[in-house]
């Protein structure tokens, strides 16, 4: 049995071969609408959600089958004190996989340990987000059309941003990107990523506080927000939640093809006029998301 803890367990070869069935859902969604008939996917949230939680219900809903689960800690068993490991026990014997959202680090592996059926992390803490790691580069190749050569800027949250962490660790295992990092010296990406993912790589990569200088040169800019449930204090989410705004000023210099990406929800830093603008696709890459969560849910199951 496989689960998806982090995006490194799927091989390079397997992630290009959900990449190509997610292409093959996307352009042909009626030949996989039947093939999840009396299946179904239990959503265990215990953080807050909006498209993580329901793209993969409306990945599973798109194959014919259903979806159970709770949107917050306080809804089910745990708020009286149930460990992850017995809640997994008895969702293994409703369900046949399970997307699990945590605010701890580890807790869909502690689950994956205890689980009779597949588990998908959908966010543990500051940690990995493996299925956003998989409808970023998803989108990327489908709007880029390549998944290699290009410059990309990380801008905002890079410390607490488990989106961030989960792309930075596959896009090291193809060829030619080049990491921007853009953030205060307060969020910057964490040592570990830096020494044991880029370097260890041998990637090349710069670090900056300043967006308009980084931007002439990128060929995509993933945005992020600041991450405020992941602050020890108020007053310092206060003073650097809006340290970037990208604005349609701030754009002017960048390149005409650039694709602007960000895993949502936005908070301030980019502003709604950038919206209208063509190189703006957080839209499309949150609609990508459910077909790239289908390849997924088909691939741990063994139906692909
Ligand atoms: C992200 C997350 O939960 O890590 N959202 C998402 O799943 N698309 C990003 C965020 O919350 O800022």
């Amino acid at each position: 049995m496989r689960h998806l803890i982090s995006p490194l367990d799927f091989s390079v070869e397997e992630t290009n071969d959900i990449l190509s069935l997610a292409h093959d859902i996307y352009t042909n969604p009626s030949d996989y609408s039947d093939l999840c008939r009396g299946k179904k996917i239990a959503t265990l949230f215990y953080e807050p959600s909006t498209r993580t939680r329901l793209s993969f219900e409306a990945a599973m809903m798109n194959m014919g089958g259903n979806a159970l689960g709770f949107s917050s800690a306080k809804d089910s068993s745990v708020s009286k004190g149930e460990t992850v490991a017995d809640t997994i026990r008895i969702v293994s014997s409703y369900a046949d996989i399970c997307a699990m959202r945590h605010p701890k680090e580890g807790a869909p592996y502690v689950a994956s340990r205890y689980s009779r059926i597949p588990i998908i992390n959908a966010g543990d803490g500051g940690h990995n987000h493996p299925t956003q790691t998989f409808a970023d580069i998803f989108t990327i190749k489908e709007l880029k059309g390549q998944l290699a050569d290009m410059t990309i800027g990380f801008c905002g949250d890079l410390k607490f941003g488990r989106t961030v962490h989960s792309l930075i660790n596959e896009l090291v295992r193809y060829t030619g990107f080049h990491f921007v990092l853009i953030s205060p010296d307060e969020l910057k990406l964490p040592d570990y990523v830096k020494n044991e993912v880029l370097e260890r790589n041998h990637c090349t990569y710069t670090e900056t506080r300043s967006l308009e200088e980084a931007l002439p040169d990128l060929d995509i800019l993933y945005m992020t927000r600041v991450q405020q449930e992941r602050f020890f204090n108020e007053a310092d989410y206060i003073r650097l939640r809006d340290t970037y705004i990208l604005d349609e000023g701030k754009l002017a210099k960048a390149k005409k093809d650039l694709l602007i990406l960000h895993p949502l929800p936005r908070v301030n830093e980019i502003a709604p006029e950038v919206d209208d603008d063509p190189r703006a696709q957080y839209f499309t890459q949150a609609k990508l998301a459910v077909y790239v969560r289908q390849a997924i849910i088909l691939k741990l199951l063994g139906m692909r």
